[in-house]
């Protein structure tokens, strides 16, 4: 068998938002290797449309004292206060550093980076709506990937791109390196190095109705969890009020920011119902059990199973310059101008706000005593650090990335002097390459496709907004029935090239 052998000090997992903030971080001490699965401007931190929040106060009075209550009501006080308040009050420099590295920002008349309103954002503690997400239209995840992309190029990151990580090797208490393939010839690469940052994003892939991108599949969570280290939160995951009906697709909370609102069936603004104050800009939890609360009572659209999004006396001018990419999204895959007809939405699997444990500087927690697994780091939508509790707040997610990407790049680089190389033993490589090969060899009765559809439909019928004790203990039996069905699969394309069936049965594996 031929290994590839690669050392760098820092080895990074995934090239999303806060894998690229880490790697910037990180590349002024030593050498960074960044893996993806995708090409790196694929990442689904593209996906993330609305806006980054921050009190920068440049549309109207704000400040981070603001931001921080708001996140701690908006976890439902389940969010650790101490890393909410780092986040919040680091928000404002963090923005104007993305804007010194080249996102281009929307921009108020006198030329000041432009503020839109987000759910659950407000000022004075709750008294109203505040604009605090700053954006690029509604494509901010995409505009500041690119800058941080461009970046990390320019000061020399190395990045593997379509390499799908199979194991991120512990060795006692510390970390040694990560074992991959390259999807384009399955050739295995084996990456020793002193630290290693996991920023893998979410599991959204789980779910039948997702905003999430096809390689949000969760392994690098499950190989930890494999190793007997503790995951965090796991029963949080947010439901986005607003994704397209029958697809999923995310229609940005900015859309509500700019002046959209939710009617039912029977034409009623029904969240002046559910939050009088703050209305159709509520926290989403609160939206979402809203709207399908209505559907549920018979209010849905001539009594079915969504709502619509209207958007028709929103100023065109205002659609056409910051709801440019939702409108598009709308006349694509819906065949509505949003100018002209409501959209039709229901809620939509978004983000999961549970992970791999960390501290506040990204470090992997072992156990609840805080003891933490030496040079292993995690950060963004994989980890738990825990600043969104049981609900975040939209636009805190770019935030969480770039606030403690950054942070945990500056916590790796300052172990490198004194820390061992990564030494990754031959066993554990035949034994990863050998699992590879028996998955791949499977000959049994069951597809990928099938288990994966019964399990997203399994998940979405039992374990979505709203969850009941009988309908989540039936769930664990199909879990357990779905499991041994993935123990029966087929892998038909036996060859080495770009075989997607395969890595998308090690990916369904860990899923389940
Ligand atoms: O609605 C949105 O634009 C999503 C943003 C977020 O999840 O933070």
């Amino acid at each position: 068998m031929e290994i590839n052998k690669h050392y760098f000090d820092t080895v990074i997992v995934g090239s999303g938002l806060a894998g690229l903030r880490a790697a910037i971080e990180c590349i002024d001490h030593g050498t960074v290797g960044v893996l993806s699965k995708l090409y790196p401007t694929r990442s689904h931190s593209t996906a993330a449309q609305g806006g980054i929040g921050a009190a920068l106060g440049n549309e109207e009075e704000d400040n981070p004292e603001w931001h921080t209550y708001d996140t701690v009501k908006g976890s439902d006080f389940l969010g650790d206060q101490d890393a909410i308040e780092i986040m919040c009050y680091d928000a404002i420099q963090t923005i104007i550093e993305l804007e010194h590295m080249g996102v281009p920002f929307s921009r108020t008349p006198e030329g000041k980076i432009a503020q839109r309103r987000f759910g659950g954002h407000t000022k004075e503690f709750g008294k109203a709506p505040v604009r605090r997400a700053c954006y690029s239209a509604d494509r901010t995840g995409h505009a500041v990937l690119f800058a941080l992309y461009e970046q990390s190029q320019l000061k020399g990151v190395k990045f593997f791109q379509e390499f799908q990580v199979l194991d991120i090797v512990i060795e006692g208490n510390a970390v040694q390196g990560i074992i991959a393939v390259n999807i384009k010839d399955g050739s295995l690469h084996v990456f020793e190095s002193k630290a290693v940052i996991i920023a893998s994003g979410g599991y959204g892939k789980i779910f039948k109705v997702t905003s999430n991108a096809f390689a949000s599949t969760g392994e690098c969570l499950s190989m930890l969890f494999r190793q007997g280290l503790p995951l965090e939160d796991m029963e949080f995951f947010q439901f986005h009020p607003t994704g397209l009906y029958g697809l999923g697709i995310l229609i940005t909370e900015g859309a509500r920011g700019e002046g959209g609102v939710l009617i039912n069936g029977k034409g009623e603004r029904f969240m002046e119902r559910y939050a009088p104050t703050i209305k159709d800009l509520a926290p989403r939890d609160m939206v979402s059990r809203a709207i399908l609360n209505e559907i549920r009572e018979g209010r849905g659209i001539d009594g079915k199973d969504y709502v619509y999004l209207d958007l028709r006396h929103v100023d065109k001018k205002i659609l056409e310059e910051r709801l440019p990419e939702i409108t598009m999204f709308c006349k694509i895959y819906m065949g509505i101008d949003p100018s002209e007809a409501p959209i039709p939405v229901v809620p939509t699997a978004h983000y999961a706000m549970g992970g791999i444990p960390t501290d506040n500087e990204g470090r992997v927690l072992r156990d609840v005593d805080g003891s933490v697994v030496e040079g292993l780091y995690a950060v963004g939508e994989c980890a738990c650090v825990s600043v969104h509790g049981a609900n975040r707040l939209g636009c805190n997610s770019l935030l969480d990335t770039v606030v403690f990407g950054r942070r945990a790049g500056k916590a790796a680089s300052s172990t490198l002097k004194n820390a061992m190389k990564g030494k990754v033993k031959k066993e554990r490589i035949f034994l990863i390459a050998e699992c590879k090969d028996m998955i791949k060899r499977s000959k049994g009765r069951e597809t990928v496709a099938s288990v994966r559809r019964d399990l997203q439909n399994a998940m979405m019928d039992k374990c979505s907004v709203f969850r009941k004790e009988d309908e989540l203990k039936i769930l664990l039996t199909e879990l357990q029935a779905l499991k041994d069905r993935y123990k029966d699969l087929s892998i038909t394309d036996k060859s080495n090239i770009f075989n997607t069936e395969l890595l998308e049965a090690i990916e369904l594996g860990h899923m389940l």
